[in-house]
């Protein structure tokens, strides 16, 4: 992990209460999807989580959603300004783990982080489909970005103003392919849900509030298969056979 000065190349509006910050800086530490970073927020205490969303040499993407005191105080930051980030941070997605093709379940602002992944299981020349659900069409984003490197994409919203009407399980259900790994990422409930439908293998990115951030702390810890494992440290992803639905 590394801890560096950022500036703010772009931040603007990408969907409802959803927003899409461009940094440049040392990305030495950034590693491959799944991991995050932790923002200082100016006047905060605690750092703020983000999964790395996009990169492009000393480039990072962070895509939020303005939820609180943090994140409304990140949409009033402009280009050119600078922010003190801690990158590199946890366990990411397993690309090697990826079988003839993938799915990628994005729910949500949970959607982030695998357009990164979408893009190094192309570079692995790894086949995948993308099933998202969002609460309406206002609040969706990247499927766009999703079709442009050649997956199949299917959507759901909650009120059908886009693709299905219902929830990502309906939009999995209307993908057209056989598939043998999946990478979800997305609310707990969702993501239960997920692991529940789909019979085959898979993984989590799995989304606790954070403490230290680095694995000291324990704030995050979950229960697994395994015991007790950090999700900063340990995680965020995490195999589908070691997650503990029952007690999460
Ligand atoms: C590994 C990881 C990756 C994340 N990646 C992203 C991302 O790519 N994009 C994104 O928009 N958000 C992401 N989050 C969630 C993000 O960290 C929180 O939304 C953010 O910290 C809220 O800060 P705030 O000060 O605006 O909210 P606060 O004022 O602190 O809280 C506002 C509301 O958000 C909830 N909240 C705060 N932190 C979390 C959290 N860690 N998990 C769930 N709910 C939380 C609180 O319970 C409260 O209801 C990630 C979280 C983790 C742990
Ligand atoms: S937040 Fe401190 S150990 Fe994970």
């Amino acid at each position: 992990m590394k801890q560096g000065w950022f500036t703010i190349c772009e931040n603007a509006r990408l969907a409802r209460d959803t927003f899409r910050m461009v940094l440049e800086g040392d990305c030495s530490a950034v590693g491959g999807s799944g991991q995050f970073v932790q923002v200082s927020v100016p006047g905060l205490y605690l750092r703020r989580p983000f999964s790395v969303s996009d990169r492009d040499g000393d480039r990072l993407v962070l895509v939020y959603k303005c939820v609180g005191q943090g994140t409304a105080a990140l949409v009033a930051m402009q280009p050119g300004e600078k922010l003190d980030l801690v990158t590199g941070l946890g366990q990411g997605f397993h690309v090697s783990a990826a079988g003839k093709r993938s799915l990628l379940v994005g729910g949500s602002v949970g959607t982030a982080p695998l357009l990164l992944l979408a893009r190094e299981l192309q570079a692995a020349g790894k086949a995948f489909d993308v099933a998202l659900g969002f609460g309406d069409i206002g609040l969706a984003f990247y499927v766009n970005e999703f079709k442009a490197l050649g997956a199949q994409v299917k959507v759901a919203t909650q009120d059908g103003s886009l693709g299905r009407e219902g929830l990502v399980t309906d939009a999995i259900r209307a993908l057209d392919g056989t598939y043998d790994y999946y990478y979800c990422c997305g609310s707990k409930p969702m993501m239960r849900a997920v692991c529940a439908a789909l019979p085959f293998d898979g993984e989590c990115s799995m989304e606790e509030r954070m403490g230290c951030g680095t694995g000291i702390c324990y704030g995050c810890s979950i229960p697994t298969r395994s015991g007790m494992r950090r999700v900063c440290a340990d995680g965020p992803v995490f195999r589908k056979e070691e997650l503990l639905w029952e007690k999460i």
